[in-house]
């Protein structure tokens, strides 16, 4: 028998392709606190995560007996890659699942920005009828810049140009032939950066990506620029965006993720040109039945000697 610690909530569908083996047994212990994962780890054949568990270094220690860490998502930026490798500790994720609903949610917050529909909404549920305050922006003819065209930039440059945006991307692995055919302009980090009315990052949080738009990206912008961060908290710098903000050079923000969750810092999500979700861009239903399928598939697949598919 194996033994599967469930950390941070996972879709019921995933537990039930687990479930139907008689080889595991799952352990639902979600709000552990880093401590307490750390003293009860050993006891674990597998982890299950979200994104809220930090499978740090300290825990890879412990977990004498585990095998496989999963997790039900893209980003592996909360688990200690290196350590996993060197304790001999699989790391799988589930990288198609949640695309479409990342998109989606980056494609709402950029419209919900531009008519400024949160602020609007609070205001009239506040009884306020203030028609003049919240006149937007149109999307038509404005320039998308897209960094990072994986999988979830490249269905946000398909959605804006439905939208009427001319989109132009960035990213390291992006040919001209590539960007031709999907019909995007194709630039420098540093040409994106200087000509998109909008500017959404979708790569992920690594050691070239945290902070790539600090103070210096944010001189080289247009004035007015909106910014979009759908991705990880920590690829923008959240004291430069908000400098960006009071300064007038950035027009708005909106925000799904923060360099600390739940947040600590107050002072970007007080501003009233930001617009802010707790991490929600996979919140779907179908997202999450997806990614918990995909990544206890896999967890079972190592556990029972077969091999997995998104190592
Ligand atoms: P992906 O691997 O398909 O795409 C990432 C892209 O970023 C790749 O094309 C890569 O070449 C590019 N990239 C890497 N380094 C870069 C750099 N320095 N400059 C420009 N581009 C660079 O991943 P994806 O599925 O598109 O997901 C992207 C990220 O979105 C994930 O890593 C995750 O952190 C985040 N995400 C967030 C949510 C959410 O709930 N908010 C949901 C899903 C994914
Ligand atoms: C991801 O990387 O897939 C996202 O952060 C989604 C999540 O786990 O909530």
């Amino acid at each position: 028998m194996f033994n599967i610690l469930m950390a941070d909530p996972i879709s019921h569908e995933g537990l039930d392709v687990l479930q139907k083996s008689e080889f595991v047994t799952v352990v639902g212990d979600t709000g552990l606190i880093p401590e307490e994962l750390k003293n009860r780890i050993s006891e674990f054949d597998a982890l299950l995560v979200r994104s809220q568990t930090k499978v740090t270094r300290e825990i890879i220690e412990k977990a004498i007996n585990l095998k496989i860490i999963g997790r039900a998502g893209v980003g592996v930026d909360n688990i200690d890659l290196d350590a996993a490798t060197e304790y001999g500790i699989i790391v799988v994720n589930a990288p198609n699942g949640n695309t479409n609903s990342a998109a989606e949610h980056t494609m709402a917050m950029i419209m919900a920005l531009s008519r400024k529909i949160p602020q609007a909404h609070f205001a009239l549920k506040n009884h306020r009828w203030e028609r003049s305050k919240y006149v937007g922006v149109e999307l038509k003819n404005k320039t998308l810049g897209i960094i990072g065209l994986g999988r979830i930039g490249t269905e946000v440059a398909y959605r804006a140009k439905g939208q009427r945006m001319n989109v132009m991307a960035y990213d390291p692995f992006l040919t001209e032939e590539k960007a031709e055919k999907m019909g995007v302009d194709y630039g420098g980090f540093e040409d994106v950066l200087k000509q998109a009315d909008y500017i959404t990052v979708h790569t992920p949080l690594l050691k070239e990506t945290r902070h790539m738009i600090g103070p210096e990206a944010f001189e080289m912008m247009k004035n007015d620029v909106h910014i979009v961060n759908c991705a990880r908290g920590g690829i923008i710098d959240e004291a430069a965006l908000y400098d960006a903000l009071v300064s007038g050079k950035a027009a708005g923000a909106a925000i799904d993720v923060l360099e600390e969750e739940p947040f600590q810092d107050h002072r970007l999500l007080d501003l009233p040109q930001v617009i802010a979700t707790p991490h929600l861009g996979a919140s779907t239903v179908e997202a999450q039945e997806n990614v918990a399928i995909d990544v206890c598939q896999d967890v079972l697949s190592h556990l029972t000697g077969d091999l997995v598919k998104n190592p």
